[in-house]
């Protein structure tokens, strides 16, 4: 195939035997969220550049490097968005949604967009569950965002898998200090750094900390730590966020040079990360960003909430085994019908069934076909059941019931009981 004709690099097809894993894990998460009481926004995939910019910060990788920009039909400068806390937070304040105090409990799902080098879990296009919370200042609610992760990683089997880590950066007086001293100490040490170190020392400092270069790494052994320049206010949120996560007993590292690459946080921040996927290992992320709403032209609002991807957490599910086996099964029962007559009474009985029993996922045979034909595209299926309606099953209105999966006998069932004697097979299954 011609390569105009082929998906963009780093750009995926979720396929049919991929989607009902998806499903299940978008289904997981918006079951867990309804549960905490937090409501769903839709924000636009596209925004002006200059949103992102403000918000992420214009010396970040991603806006540096990473963003798919394009000037659209007006000459307005555009960009596909690499994530998801600047639009919810330019809708939230569009809206008026957080005016007046008003504390909002915000998610959203969909794709973002990052020209990253894509490698195993790191894709151009990939998609994200979000979280944001306005207008609750306090660690309770940090806490309940990583409690209800933990919760999340319960339910998807994934606990023993993942890691927390956690850091406090302080509020944006208290790390201008600190970018001050760190500057000071690998200045003394510039000829040492790497080179992406040494560009980063003048333009975000801080990002040096997560440099994955050994020398630079051990060259921070001795530098000055964030945590000695925290601000008492921060200090204090910390550790109420701390006994929080002990108090629920949550495991947690405490990782000092964690950083984040945008630069809206402040006070929390946090990582859950595996040792499962290689190199990328962070299958979520985020921390508060008090001062981001007011940056955008908004009241003084407080701010704090996570992403997770999904790619990852996709392929950390299939890496550890801990895709339920059900999501294999299309269907639950395939009906079988020979001869003209038999096909259409098959097509009104099978209706009633879908009237009739809940929640019943039921394929009729299409493209007629021999008994051995039709049977072998049952199990294909993965249905429990094949339903099997022939000249003399429809002389007698009945049909034979015949197990796919276990070793029990064809029943013959008559048209009337069906509904009912379906119903109690699958609560079986
Ligand atoms: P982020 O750390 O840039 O934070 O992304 C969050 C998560 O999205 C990552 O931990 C990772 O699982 C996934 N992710 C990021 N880039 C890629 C990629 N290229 N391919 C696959 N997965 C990826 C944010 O985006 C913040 N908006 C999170 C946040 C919300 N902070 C506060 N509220």
């Amino acid at each position: 195939m011609s390569k105009s004709l082929q998906a963009i690099r780093g750009m995926n097809d979720i396929l049919p035997e991929q989607t009902p894993l998806w499903r299940y894990f978008e289904a997981t998460v918006a079951g867990l969220l309804d549960s905490y009481g937090y409501r769903q926004i839709r924000m636009p995939i596209v925004e002006f550049t200059e949103l992102f910019k403000r918000s992420i910060g214009e010396v970040t990788d991603i806006v540096e490097k990473e963003m798919y920009t394009f000037e659209d039909r007006n000459g307005d400068s555009l960009t596909l968005r690499p994530e998801g806390t600047a639009s919810c937070v330019r809708a939230v304040l569009e809206h008026g949604l957080s005016g007046g105090g008003q504390v909002q409990k915000l998610w959203y799902i969909g794709p973002m967009f990052r020209h990253e080098r894509p490698q195993k879990g790191r894709y151009r296009q990939f998609h994200q569950i979000g979280v944001e919370v306005f207008n609750l200042p306090g660690p309770d609610i940090d806490a309940e965002l990583i409690v209800l992760t933990w919760r999340l990683w319960g339910l998807l089997g994934l606990r023993d898998a993942v890691t927390l880590e956690l850091n406090s950066l302080g509020s944006s007086a208290a790390r201008a200090v600190y970018r001050d001293a760190l500057v000071t100490y690998l200045e003394a040490r510039r000829e040492q750094l790497d080179e992406d170190s040494r560009r980063r020392l003048l333009s975000n400092p801080l990002r040096v900390l997560d440099s994955k270069v050994p020398q630079t790494q051990a060259l921070l052994v001795d530098a000055p730590r964030l945590e000695d320049f925290l601000d008492d206010d921060s200090r204090e949120h910390f550790a109420g966020l701390r006994a929080r996560l002990d108090a629920a007993g949550i495991p947690y590292v405490i990782n000092p040079k964690l950083v984040r690459g945008l630069d809206y946080y402040g006070k929390t921040v946090f990582e859950w990360v595996t040792d499962q996927l290689g190199a990328q290992g962070t299958v979520c992320a985020g921390g508060r960003y008090d001062g981001l709403v007011e940056q955008m032209g908004g009241k003084p609002t407080t701010g704090v909430g996570f992403a997770m991807g999904i790619e990852r957490l996709v392929l950390l599910l299939e890496t550890l085994d801990k895709v339920p086996a059900e999501l294999a099964r299309q269907v639950d029962v395939y009906l079988a019908a020979f001869g003209e007559a038999a096909e259409l009474a098959a097509l009104t009985l099978a209706e009633t069934l879908r009237d009739e029993v809940a929640g019943l996922r039921l394929a009729v045979n299409a493209g007629a076909g021999s008994f051995k034909s039709q049977l072998k595209k049952a199990d294909k299926s993965g249905a429990s059941y094949a339903l099997v309606l022939g000249e003399d099953e429809l002389a007698r209105q009945v049909v034979g019931v015949k197990p796919l999966r276990d070793e029990g006998q064809q029943q013959t069932v008559s048209w009337q009981d069906l509904p009912g004697y379906l119903a109690g097979c699958l609560k079986q299954h």
